[in-house]
């Protein structure tokens, strides 16, 4: 079968990228299953990704499709099956016990329920000078601390540390979970869908904290959401996950501009849009994403995906570069020239920032 692959106009061949930057956190081949009454759940299999130091790497994908659990197996919470999670070059996924720990502060995570996350009988001081505590940091330095990343994230602590989880907002919550993670000042931060549980007014200050954070701490961001304009917002790049394998990296823009996988292309056809006057898209899946008990043959996307032929059944397609920095496992994208477009721009690109900004504003209104 031969499918109609369109040629990318060459003036949009803007950004080249710069990977002249070792990893900070580097996944190689990871696998997580879960066992289940008899049953193995797929929930990450195989997976490789890069995060480059500074950088904001999107990961997303429908709901179950198991970014959590790759977030979490990163900063082994949940033990990988197999594979290796290297940060700096250390593989995580044998440490244990103390030396695990120690490394562990360099890496910190934020939930995506805030209210849940924080111990509703302790106090705003206490939850965010723990991580201190088990550091074994003393009692003035923690106190100086605590006071500074409240301040940071935009709360007097004066009227914050002595007060419980419950006498503040969400927005307010998902800051305090904000400071707790970042009063170690990590170097990377995984936030797992950490808008998703408040209303659309706080999400761009929420967003926008976190933009800011990331400047003033110099972090590195793993940023999970399923929600595709939350994660063009804050994102360098992007990781499409599906049904525990990542189909499709690449930098933000280009990546939205020109998908090359046909899963992340439905995924960006079913953004609603907000006039209702436009027609919705025809080439959205139905039903159902399989289940990860019984993954399909070949490509996991096949049984949805409007492309599907038999060698997408008898054949599992790997990642490949198509082109530098752009990634796809489909044997038949839907971009095949090797154009510097789809490539990666430097994370630090201000027109790539000025995009981000513009994007923050967009998706939560
Ligand atoms: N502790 C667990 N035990 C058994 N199965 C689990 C466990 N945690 C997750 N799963 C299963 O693993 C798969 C991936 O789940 P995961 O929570 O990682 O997905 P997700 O992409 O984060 O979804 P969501 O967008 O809804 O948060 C799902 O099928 C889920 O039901
Ligand atoms: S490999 Fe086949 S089934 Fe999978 S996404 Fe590509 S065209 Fe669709
Ligand atoms: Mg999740």
């Amino acid at each position: 079968m031969t499918l109609a692959v369109p040629a990318i106009p060459a003036h949009h061949a803007a950004d080249f990228p710069r990977r002249d930057r070792q990893a900070l956190l580097r996944i190689e081949n990871l696998v997580v299953e879960y066992h289940v009454h008899g049953n193995i759940v797929h929930a990450v299999s195989g997976v490789s990704l890069e995060v480059l130091p500074g950088e904001t790497l999107g990961l997303v994908g429908e709901s179950g499709c198991g970014k959590s659990t790759l977030g979490r197996a990163v900063l082994q919470l949940v033990r990988p099956t197999s594979g290796r999670v290297l940060f700096e070059g250390k593989d995580l996924a044998e440490m244990r016990g103390g030396p695990l720990r120690l490394l562990r502060r360099r890496l910190q995570l934020i939930f995506q329920d805030p209210i849940a996350s924080l111990n509703p009988r302790r106090r705003i001081g206490d939850i965010v000078a723990e991580p201190l505590i088990i550091a074994g940091i003393g009692k003035a330095e923690r106190q100086r601390r605590v006071r500074e990343v409240l301040g940071a994230v935009g709360l007097d602590p004066d009227l914050t540390m002595g007060r419980l989880p419950h006498e503040f907002s969400g927005g307010q919550c998902q800051r305090i979970s904000i400071a707790r993670a970042l009063v170690l000042e990590p170097q990377l931060l995984i936030c797992d869908e950490p808008v998703s549980a408040l209303d659309v007014l706080i999400r761009a200050q929420i967003l926008n904290l976190i933009e800011t954070m990331k400047a003033r701490y110099g972090l590195t961001l793993l940023f999970i959401a399923h929600d595709l304009a939350v994660v063009k917002a804050v994102s360098d790049r992007v990781a499409v996950m599906y049904l525990g394998k990542i189909v499709e990296v690449g930098a933000t823009q280009a990546l939205f501009r020109f998908p090359a996988h046909p899963y992340t292309s439905v995924l960006l056809e079913a953004i609603p849009l907000p006039d209702p006057s436009i027609a919705p898209p025809e080439n959205v899946p139905v039903g159902e994403p399989p289940s990860p008990i019984a993954p399909p043959s070949g490509c996991r996307f096949r049984t949805r995906c409007p492309r599907a032929t038999e060698l997408c059944a008898a054949e599992e397609p790997p990642l490949r570069e198509l082109a530098p920095g752009r990634f796809v496992a489909c044997h038949y994208p839907l971009i095949a020239t090797p154009d510097p477009l789809i490539a990666t721009p430097a994370p630090c690109d201000a027109s790539a920032a000025g995009a981000k900004e513009a994007d923050r504003t967009r998706a939560t209104q």
